[in-house]
């Protein structure tokens, strides 16, 4: 797991699985933004963490969708609708990644981070916290941590 550079304790929602998901995207972005900016940087190296990027937000929005419908939540459709416009977002940013073209992977960096920072400390806030009410910690935390399991063992 990556910590990131820039993290404040503001971003800490209180439930582990999911601050370090947060921690690991953002760090995935910090990369990436390094990575558009230095000039040695080959499109291939971009790409890859570009892709990094994608694979991992996908990941991580999965989960929270899962644990909110195991959980019935009750802004799952608000949510999920933010989650779906900003992969929507990164991936017609992936389509206009064409080479050298480092702008792209700077703004998708950008982009990232910016997005994830305000929907942690809103949107994602608001569900951890009915988490914490319904589920005592560790239950929450294992109902997270388990997500991917139960997610691939019964697909
Ligand atoms: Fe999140
Ligand atoms: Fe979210």
């Amino acid at each position: 797991m990556n910590k990131p550079e820039h993290w404040d304790s503001s971003y800490d929602l209180g439930i582990i699985a999911i601050d370090e998901q947060h921690q690991e995207l953002i760090s995935i972005a910090e990369d990436l933004a390094k990575k558009a900016i230095s000039k040695e940087t080959t499109f291939e190296e971009i790409k890859i963490r570009f892709d990094a990027l994608l694979g991992y937000t996908k990941y991580h929005l999965g989960m929270e969708e899962y644990v909110m419908q195991q959980s019935n939540f009750g802004d799952y459709d608000a949510h999920k609708a933010e989650h779906d416009k900003f992969v929507n977002d990164i991936q017609s940013l992936r389509l206009q990644l064409k080479q050298h073209n480092v702008f792209i992977a700077k703004t998708a960096a950008q982009l990232l981070q910016i997005w994830l920072i305000k929907h942690i400390q809103v949107i994602d806030k608001s569900f951890v916290d009915f988490l914490l009410k319904k589920y005592p910690n560790i239950q929450a935390n294992d109902l997270l941590q388990h997500a991917y399991d139960d997610l691939v063992l019964n697909s």
